[in-house]
């Protein structure tokens, strides 16, 4: 069973069509880039298939459900399983990295105790090797540093399937290859990851299958 199938999905903002009908499959424990030209819609499709925009026509589904018509408990769980790193990270501005790391642990776990918590949050920083104040707003920290709590966020469930958009963008090459660690680690032990990355090292090290947007539309 495809963990995700679009059929004919499109998206329109603004006027603009962005995603033009785009039919795919995404088996489980494969690694997927989503690859072409600045502008062409990764990210926007990335977000459709994460089920974070609502497609204007067609549908996404997971494990053969439709996102958009999943009952409430179906979603918490989805939510659950999927992690996303953003191209800009969107961290929770008004919120410090304590709680930009507690709030989606929370919500998905609302009967997890205090102590449980802080101990999740605490490895998932160590893997990341954040090691500043858990005080500090995202503002106070550089966009590497948001990469890497972004990133930290993404993992706090313990996520089946990683969406990641230039998840190594703004890092130096150490915390760079601390990342791509990971994420191979993830999909050592059967994981799903379907990625956007402009950094041909990145690409390289990650493997998988490459799927080329042109204009919104799928190239042959
Ligand atoms: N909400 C929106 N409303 C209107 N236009 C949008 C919206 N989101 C994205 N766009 C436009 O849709 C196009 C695709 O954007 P998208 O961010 O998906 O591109 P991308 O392939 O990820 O590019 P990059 O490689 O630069 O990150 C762009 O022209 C962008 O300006
Ligand atoms: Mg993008």
């Amino acid at each position: 069973m495809a963990l995700f199938t679009l059929e004919d999905v499109k998206f329109s903002s603004r006027g603009k069509e962005i995603i033009k009908g785009i039919s795919l499959k995404i088996e489980p424990k494969t690694v997927t880039c989503l690859a072409g030209k600045s502008g062409c819609g990764k990210s926007t499709l990335l977000k459709l298939i994460s089920g974070i925009l609502v497609p204007s026509g067609g549908r996404v589904l997971y494990k053969k459900n439709d996102i958009q018509m999943m009952s409430n408990a179906r979603n918490r769980v989805f939510r659950r399983e999927c992690g996303f790193v953003f191209q800009d990270s969107a961290l929770w501005s008004n919120q410090d990295i304590m709680q930009n790391l507690n709030l989606p642990l929370q919500t998905a776990n609302p009967s997890m105790s205090l102590e449980k918590r802080m101990k999740r949050i605490h490895d998932v920083c160590a893997l990341v090797k954040y090691e500043r104040a858990m005080n500090l707003r995202p503002v106070d920290l550089s966009m590497g540093e948001q990469k890497k709590i972004a990133f930290a966020r993404a993992l706090i469930n313990k996520p089946s399937v990683l969406f990641l958009d230039e998840c190594t963008e703004s890092l130096d090459r150490k915390s760079g290859a601390i990342i791509v660690d990971l994420i191979q680690d993830f999909i050592a032990k059967g994981n799903t990851v379907i990625y956007v990355s402009h950094s041909s090292n990145f690409v390289n090290a990650m493997g998988g299958s490459s799927l080329v947007i042109e204009e919104g539309l799928l190239s042959e």
